[in-house]
């Protein structure tokens, strides 16, 4: 017997998917996850995705969602400690991620959750460590990189250079939280942006909100990109 139509949700998401990457705790408004899964379900066919920076797992729902459409696997890094601004403290505090019993940060259980409920364990493939350490031992070739690890200078360049070495020509690199403007947001991830584009490794090829897409036009997966 075929399988049912899913639903048509106007967003491209699978209309099953679509709810638990909206109730996933995080920072991806509708519209870029679908520009994200929208790149994916593209770039599957022609290797692995790899994103930085997991949390609790919104995005890699729209990345595993295009997995499961296409196949392919999504690589998601991250130490599921926080970044600086998840702090206490900070403005993206939340007091429900932290463990009792270390008083730590702990986002993995709830991103064990919301792919566990999606059913997406077989697409997400979950890297828990430092990005900078993964990097260091990443060898294989990437059909799309998404950055959005920690927002520091130091954090957002390392993992540009780190894992953007190995996107393919015609791969993708998708920056989030690139704010030209200071009033609204951080330069960080904004000046590793303008480096990948003076790299002349990259150009520009889509915008939507705060995410940026550059396509590999210079050198091989595993040539320097800096
Ligand atoms: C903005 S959140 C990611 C949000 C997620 N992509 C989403 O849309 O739901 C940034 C994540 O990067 C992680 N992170 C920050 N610095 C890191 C590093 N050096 N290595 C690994 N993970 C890091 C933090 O633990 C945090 O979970």
């Amino acid at each position: 017997m075929a399988a049912a139509a899913r639903p048509d949700t106007g967003t491209g998401m699978p209309a099953d998917l679509l709810g638990h990457a909206r109730a996933a705790t995080g920072f991806m408004p509708d519209d870029e996850g679908d520009l994200l899964h929208r790149l994916a379900r593209r770039q599957l066919v022609h290797g692995p995705v790899l994103e930085v920076g997991t949390y609790c797992g919104k995005s890699a729902v729209y990345l595993g969602a295009a997995a499961r459409e296409v196949g392919g696997v999504v690589f998601t890094v991250d130490h599921h400690r926080g970044s600086e601004e998840n702090q206490p403290g900070w403005d993206y505090h939340d007091a429900s991620l932290v463990d009792p019993e270390t008083g730590r940060i702990d986002t993995l259980p709830h991103f064990r959750r919301t792919i566990a409920r999606a059913g997406l364990e077989e697409q997400v493939v979950a890297m828990l460590g430092r990005s900078t350490t993964v990097s260091a031992h990443w060898r294989t070739p990437l059909s799309l990189l998404f950055i959005d690890g920690g927002h520091t200078e130091e954090h957002a360049r390392n993992d540009y250079e780190g894992f953007g070495r190995w996107v393919a020509r015609e791969g993708l690199v998708v920056f989030h939280d690139i704010f030209p403007d200071p009033a609204d947001g951080g330069q960080a991830p904004y000046r590793v942006y303008l480096q990948a584009l003076e790299s002349g490794c990259f150009t520009e090829t889509e915008h939507l909100g705060s995410m940026r897409v550059l396509t590999r036009v210079r050198g091989a997966s595993g040539d320097p990109v800096a």
